[in-house]
């Protein structure tokens, strides 16, 4: 019997339209100013900038909203974690992505209303929101305002750590993207996670 859990409020389904968009305009761009040929650039270097900056702005006025959804809603005990046991919790879903969900067996952390993510997904996330999010954030508004960046850092410019740091930060949250929409293919059918975030409903079996 399919079961149906509204776990994805409307704010929430928002939040995550407009950061997926920005994310996707913020990574195209970002390749383009980054690995470009400058005489013949992916996207026109001006317009590139452009566009960076404004998804950037936006996606981190839209960090708030996701900030103060899970403060002010129930979402954000989802995010709650639990040191104790968690390792093996962690170790127990990988081997089910591993070998389990091949064999046909049921998820070791089923979705219910107390319990939106597995182990592995809430400790991604949580990383994903709460440290890298936020680093890119503070090292892009640095970029956008570079007279605010420390010139010199143990001889090194200032300007030059804080871009490295936003790349290498930019190159991890592009993994992860690639990761989560894989993953969110491992619902109850391949396309049922990807409704949930346009109805708001979990499906499970
Ligand atoms: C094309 C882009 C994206 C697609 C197709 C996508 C897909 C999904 C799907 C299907 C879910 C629901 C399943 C689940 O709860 O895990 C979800 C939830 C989520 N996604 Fe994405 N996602 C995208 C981009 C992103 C990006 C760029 C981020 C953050 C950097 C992100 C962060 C999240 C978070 C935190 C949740 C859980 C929200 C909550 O229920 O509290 N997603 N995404």
């Amino acid at each position: 019997m399919t079961q149906k859990l509204y776990l994805y409020p409307i704010w929430l389904r928002i939040w995550h339209a407009i950061n997926a968009l920005m994310f996707l305009t913020l990574i195209l761009t970002g390749i383009s100013l980054q690995f470009s040929n400058p005489e013949a650039p992916l996207i026109r270097f001006d317009f590139a900038v452009t566009y960076h900056n404004i998804a950037g702005v936006i996606l981190s006025i839209n960090y708030l909203i996701f900030l103060l959804g899970n403060l002010t809603t129930g979402n954000g005990k989802f995010y709650k974690i639990r040191l104790k046991g968690l390792v093996d919790q962690i170790i127990k879903q990988i081997k089910y992505y591993m070998f389990g969900t091949f064999k046909g067996e049921h998820t070791p952390f089923p979705v219910n209303k107390e319990r939106k993510f597995n182990p592995l997904q809430k400790v991604t996330y949580i990383g994903t929101m709460y440290m890298l999010i936020p680093i890119m954030i503070i090292t892009g508004l640095a970029l956008l305002f570079p007279e605010f960046i420390i010139e010199n850092v143990l001889n090194l410019s200032g300007i030059y750590l804080t871009a490295l740091l936003h790349g290498i930060v930019g190159f991890l949250l592009l993994m992860f993207l690639a990761i989560h929409v894989y993953f969110s293919t491992m619902g109850s059918t391949p396309t049922s996670n990807f409704k949930s975030m346009i109805d708001g409903y979990h499906e499970s079996h």
